[in-house]
């Protein structure tokens, strides 16, 4: 039986999750793929490094040049992370002929678009599962197990740092600095935890999901992103008291083939699947014309879910190296990119503010929502903040962006109305 050689770029978590599991269910994938996968080579940056669980006979090396110079690599496992030195290292493998794996969404969302027509021509798959969501095959659900619906709307729970802090804010009361702490001590959080708390980690996961859910190019900076840095306690409890749960979610979603894409707290009403998901799970909730909805719920890290993906990806690839039609990936977006205008993005919204507790004041502020055209759904009766003031909680029925917009505008130049404290888009409650 041949074999087919891999050359692993990077031995950390995910590379030696991709060892463990090359080794450890060595038969089940031979018996799969029809094929032996041996590991020719390792690329690593410190040599020195002390590496516990390294098989024997594994060559290790510093130097690219090895990996995409060694003609018996058939397939480049790219586990390195970082955008530069992968981009080359993943772009000269195609060029040279070899297929490519890699977990890297922070590339994919920038790059993507480019490396996959590059592999077309190369006649080279480039497989990225492991990118979005880690063990959940997200990818794979979207390009077959759906591939005949058409997909409307994918909302999805895509970081497990900022997930794993919102449900301790929210199940314990505690404060985002002090459960980020924690989440950095047990390693759920980076030592930076800027590109999660700020929804930049999961607006390139949003890139890559509605690419493959609407074959559309679109872009990161289509995106628009706001994370969790500022959400006040009074939020999470008012959320509580209205019946929801506050989530970071992204959200792709297409109408007359124009698309709207976010990441931002979102209020999750409590009866909807993804209000559930806790601590730093993962999940992705598919709407399709056809199927109707469906949920994708599992670890979106971790040493051995993100290999698990990794290595279906490389038998994927090794079934189509024997079968010899690799480099037909349908991956390629059909589709021109096409932007909903703020005044076509809908949705309901909780907003917050604080008001002069003086008779004249609700109607006033009920009439801004009136001129434009927007009615209340919820109206929350709340105690008095100081004896002069008033916290009044509103939940929208269906607004625009643009709506809600001129509707902030309209309230910040009342009189009687002595700021907005906070609002966000409300998801979860059908149509
Ligand atoms: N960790 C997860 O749970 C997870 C989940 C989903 C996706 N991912 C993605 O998987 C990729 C790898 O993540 P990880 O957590 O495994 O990272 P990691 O633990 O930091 O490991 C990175 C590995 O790549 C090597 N490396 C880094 N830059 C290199 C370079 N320029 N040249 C050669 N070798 C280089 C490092 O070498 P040394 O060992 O010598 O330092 C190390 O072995 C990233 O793209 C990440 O976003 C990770």
């Amino acid at each position: 039986m041949n074999s087919i050689k891999v050359g692993l770029c990077g031995l950390g978590t995910v590379g030696s999750g991709v060892v463990h599991l090359l080794y450890h269910h060595q038969e089940k994938i031979m018996h799969d793929t029809g094929s032996a996968i041996e590991i020719k080579g390792v690329l690593v940056s410190d040599l020195s490094k002390v590496r516990a669980g390294v098989p024997d006979g594994i060559k290790l090396t510093d130097q690219r040049e090895d990996i995409l110079g060694d003609d018996s690599i058939d397939l480049i496992v790219e586990v390195m992370g970082g955008v530069e030195d992968a981009y080359q290292l993943i772009k000269g493998a195609l060029q040279k002929g070899k297929h490519v794996v890699t977990a890297n969404k922070d590339l994919m969302a920038v790059h993507g678009a480019e490396l996959l027509a590059i592999a077309n021509e190369n006649m080279c798959d480039l497989r990225y599962e492991a990118s979005v969501a880690g063990g959940i095959p997200i990818i794979r659900s979207l390009t077959d197990g759906l591939a005949s619906d058409k997909i409307h709307k994918v909302v999805g729970i895509l970081n497990g740092t900022t997930n794993y802090i919102l449900t301790k804010m929210v199940d314990e009361g505690r404060s985002f600095e002090d459960v980020l702490k924690e989440a950095q001590e047990l390693g759920f959080a980076e030592a930076d935890p800027t590109s999660d708390v700020d929804g930049l980690d999961a607006a390139r996961k949003v890139v890559l999901l509605a690419t493959l859910a609407f074959s559309m190019p679109v872009e990161l900076e289509d995106v628009s992103v706001k994370g969790i840095r500022n959400l006040s306690s009074r939020d999470i409890d008012y959320a509580e008291q209205l019946g929801y749960t506050l989530k970071l979610v992204g959200i792709a979603a297409r109408d007359q083939e124009r698309v709207e894409l976010s990441v931002q707290p979102t209020f999750i009403a409590n009866n909807h699947p993804l209000a559930s998901v806790k601590n730093e799970y993962n999940a992705v909730y598919v709407y399709g014309d056809a199927v109707g909805e469906t949920m994708f719920f599992g670890p979106g890290a971790g040493q051995l879910p993100t290999a698990t993906a990794v290595v279906s990806d490389v038998m994927d690839v090794v079934k189509n190296i024997r079968l010899g039609v690799t480099g037909q990936s349908s991956f390629l977006p059909q589709y021109e990119k096409r932007l909903k205008p703020s005044d076509e993005v809908v949705s309901k919204y909780y907003v917050r503010l604080e008001a002069k507790d003086q008779t004249g004041t609700f109607l006033e502020i009920t009439n801004v929502f009136a001129q434009n055209e927007v009615s209340f759904d919820k109206i929350l009766q709340l105690p008095l903040v100081s004896n002069e003031k008033a916290e009044i909680v509103m939940v929208t029925h269906r607004a625009s962006e643009h709506q809600l917009e001129r509707i902030l505008n309209g309230l910040e130049q009342l009189d009687v109305v002595e700021g907005v404290s906070s609002y966000y888009r409300i998801e979860g409650e059908g149509a």
